[in-house]
Order: structure tokens, then sequence, then C-alpha cells
């Protein structure tokens, strides 16, 4: 293995071909870290390249991709120092309605991608007793909302999956940090309305989804009720950048407030505070 006497710490972003991925990595790039943005669109970051990024091509739910790009920063930079486990996609519909094979597909990037690129990076963190994992859940990762079980479910258990990490590798100087994004303006929303609506938008769950479908079609920076990606990507260069980072982070419009009045309500007033919310 190549390894160069270390003045860098070196990141690797994944789901970095757009929205918060890709203002991570410029973000990270721009404060001096080796960045290796990551997603099955390489063309696309062509301007991170620019910057002097080191785009490669992966997909999370692809074994020989996430090994052979782990291989590739150990060869080049000695290992992974920041993964910022970013890459994901919302399956939206009812439980009852979605294709199964799309529910596991869910899980397949947003859980266990992050937990097999998690497994191939940290023998490096423990050996060098130092090591950021920055996960990125959701305001979902602790809110539910009707006809986003599958979506919730795999934030939900990537919060489950943090904590236990932590715990477990705190002691090899491994820190690992939930960041929680509220809307924010990205592919990712429009990306999910044509489907949630081809799923749920005209059987029995047609009226919510439909009402759901306009809730995020209202969504954009421009109009006011979605941040840029920035945000995130600010809050993540700020737990990598902090020697005691919090162990969660929430920023974007309207995490917040979701998050407390989930704590503050009974289960029942929070499905109806949902529901008032949607209209
Ligand atoms: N935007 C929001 O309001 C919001 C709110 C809460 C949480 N989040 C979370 O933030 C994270 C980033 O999402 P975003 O909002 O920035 O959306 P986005 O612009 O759609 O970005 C998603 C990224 O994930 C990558 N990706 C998807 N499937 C992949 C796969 N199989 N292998 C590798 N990469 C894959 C995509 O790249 P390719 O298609 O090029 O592979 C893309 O770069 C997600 O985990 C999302 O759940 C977003």
């Amino acid at each position: 293995m190549n390894n160069p006497k270390k003045t860098q710490r070196v990141a690797l972003v994944t789901g970095a071909s757009s929205g918060i991925g890709k203002a991570t990595a410029l973000a990270l790039v721009n404060e001096g870290y080796v960045v290796y943005p990551v997603a099955r669109r390489v063309e696309i970051m062509d301007d991170l390249k620019a910057i002097g990024c080191i785009p490669i091509k992966m997909d999370v739910t692809k074994e020989e991709d996430v090994v052979a790009v782990v291989e590739q920063i150990e060869c080049d930079h000695g290992g992974v120092d920041i993964l910022v486990n970013n890459a994901g996609l919302s399956v939206y519909g009812s439980v009852e309605e979605t294709d199964i094979d799309n529910a596991r597909y869910q899980f397949d990037v947003n859980f266990f991608g992050l937990g097999r690129l998690t497994q191939l990076v940290l023998p490096h963190m423990r050996e060098q007793r130092w090591g950021k994992i920055i996960n990125v859940s959701s305001g979902e990762g602790k809110v539910h909302a009707p006809l986003a079980a599958w979506y919730v479910s795999s934030k939900f258990a990537l919060e489950g999956f943090s904590d236990c990490l932590r715990a477990e590798t705190a002691q090899f100087g491994i820190d690992v940090v939930v960041v929680r994004p509220g809307a924010i303006d990205t592919e990712i929303t429009g990306g999910f309305i044509d489907p949630l609506l081809e799923t749920s938008g005209s059987g029995p769950y047609g009226d919510i989804a439909r009402k759901m479908a306009d809730w995020f079609r209202n969504m954009g920076a421009e109009k006011g009720t979605a941040s840029p990606p920035s945000v995130i990507a600010d809050t993540i260069l700020e737990a990598i950048k902090s020697s005691r980072p919090k162990t969660r982070y929430a920023a974007g419009i309207g995490v917040r407030q979701a998050i407390f009045f989930k704590r503050i309500l009974s289960d029942r007033m929070f499905d109806r505070f949902m529901m008032r919310m949607l209209g």
C-alpha cells in the first residue's frame, strides 16, 4: 500500500453527483480536504473534478464498486479518514401498495449501502485511532409521516445503527454523527412525486397521496419552503471540524419544529398534526 505521510484528511462523500452530497464535496475541498465524491452519474461531477476533487463512479448497492473505491483510496492516500454517508433515495407510497422489491431497494441504498461502506473504512480509522463517520438521516429519521413508511423506516434504521456504531467505536477515536436535514431543495423531491402518484395516487390512499404530492411540489428554495443544500454541507463541515461533535445535528426548514412537536405530542396527536399539515 502506498502510504504517503499524511498532511491532509481524506474524505469520501457518497451521493455527490447532486444536492447535499455535491454541496458537501464542494465545502470540503474548499477547506483543503482531499475529497473523493462518488455516485453512479460520474459524468455530472466534472465540476467537482475541475476544483480538485477525485470523482469515482460507485453504486452503493454494488459490492464490487464499494470495495474498489475503498481500495483505490487506500492505495492513493492510505485510507478514508472521513466518511460522509449521504447517498439516498425516497420510496414514497402506502405500505400496502408499494412493490416489495422497491421497498427492499430503498433499504439497499439508504441502509445496507451505508453499512457496507462503513465496514470497509473502519479498519483504517481504528488503526490510526481517528475517524469521522457522518450519516445523513432526515427529519424523518425521527418523525413519521403517512405514505412514507419505507423511507422513514430506512432512516430510523440508520439512526439506531449510528447509535450502536458510536458506542462501539468511540474507544478507537472514531466519531459517529447523524445529520438530519429538513426540507432541502434538491433533486430528491422532484424524483419521487410521480412514483408516489403511480403507487398510491388513484387507490384507497389517493386523497393523502395527491395532497402530499401538492405539498412537495410547493417545496423550493425560491419559494422559501426549502433550504439550499449548502445549509447541510455547512452543518456536516461543522461536525467534521469539531473536536467533540454533537451526536445529532438538525438543519434546514421545518426540521427542528417537526422534531419538537414529535417530542411533546402523543403519537395520535402527532398523526392528526401531520394530516393537518398536509391540508
Ligand atoms: N432533500 C431533502 O429535503 C432531504 C431531507 C432529508 C434527508 N435527505 C437526505 O439527504 C441525502 C441526499 O439527498 P439529496 O436531497 O441531496 O438528494 P439528491 O440530489 O437526489 O441526491 C441523492 C444522491 O444519492 C445518489 N444515489 C442514489 N442512489 C444511489 C446508488 N444506488 N448508488 C450511489 N449513489 C446513489 C445520487 O447519485 P446518482 O444518481 O448519480 O447515483 C445522488 O447523488 C439522502 O440520504 C436523503 O435521504 C434529503
